[in-house]
């Protein structure tokens, strides 16, 4: 049960992970979210922890917490920001899996919405961009995000690794088969800082976290 942080490829390393969707508030009872379960992230957070890593986990996912992992509630884009912020200067390394919401409601109602005739207009502004606040910020942390996207992967993929300033993207195609959000499984691609990339079989969540954390490993390995 315990696991042995003297051991292991991320051993003495502080890793923040973030997973799963967040929820936007519109009024007491109501919210906006997304698809993500929280699987890959959780996925990531269990395996870095086998491997001796001090694991922060940010999420608002109910998923049971793996072994050795520490679990910081987020429900909104904004916690996310501000749990990630805090604990960013003492990361090693920081794996931004969680769907983050792009629109929160501009107004929270303090009371439930009642119907009333005709349509409903809820006006939606623009959360903060954690991961591109990280790599603006960044001094020694080890960036990985990831992007789920339904076409032109590998466009939108080098873009998002250059625009938010990251080492890693990981993209996935969520319309293809065993792909994306609730399953067991996942078909990523990771691209890197040097141009390269690598594309994985169809596999299980688990073996996607561990052929991440492998690159991870082998990348920060290289830029010292
Ligand atoms: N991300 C973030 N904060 C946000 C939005 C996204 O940290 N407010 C992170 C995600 O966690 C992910 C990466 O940025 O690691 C890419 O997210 P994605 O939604 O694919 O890209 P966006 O930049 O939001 O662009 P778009 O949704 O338009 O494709
Ligand atoms: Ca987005």
């Amino acid at each position: 049960f315990f696991h042995d942080r003297s051991k292991g490829m991320l051993k003495g390393k502080r890793i923040i992970v973030t997973a799963g969707a967040t929820k936007e508030k519109i009024d007491p009872i109501r919210y906006f979210t997304n698809r993500s379960s929280g699987k890959m992230g959780f996925a990531i957070a269990g395996e870095a922890a086998k491997e001796g890593a001090e694991v922060l986990l940010v999420t608002n996912s109910s998923l049971p917490a793996p072994d050795g992992v520490t679990i910081l509630p987020a429900e909104t884009a904004e916690d996310m920001y501000h749990e990630v912020m805090k604990h960013a200067p003492e990361a090693d390394i920081i794996i931004k899996s969680a769907a983050v919401a792009d629109y929160k409601p501009k107004y929270i109602y303090g009371h439930k919405m009642k119907k009333q005739d005709g349509d409903l207009v809820i006006e939606l502004e623009r959360t903060k961009d954690i991961l591109k606040d990280l790599g603006e910020k960044k001094e020694h942390q080890f960036l990985v995000g990831f992007a789920a996207e339904t076409e032109n992967i590998d466009q939108y993929a080098m873009k998002k690794l250059q625009q938010k300033n990251a080492d890693i993207i990981v993209a996935n195609n969520v319309t293809q088969e065993g792909a994306g959000f609730a399953g067991d499984t996942n078909i990523v691609t990771i691209y890197k800082r040097d141009g390269s990339k690598k594309e994985l079989s169809l596999m299980s969540k688990r073996m996607v976290a561990k052929e991440l954390l492998n690159e991870i490993v082998q990348s920060m390995k290289r830029d010292r």
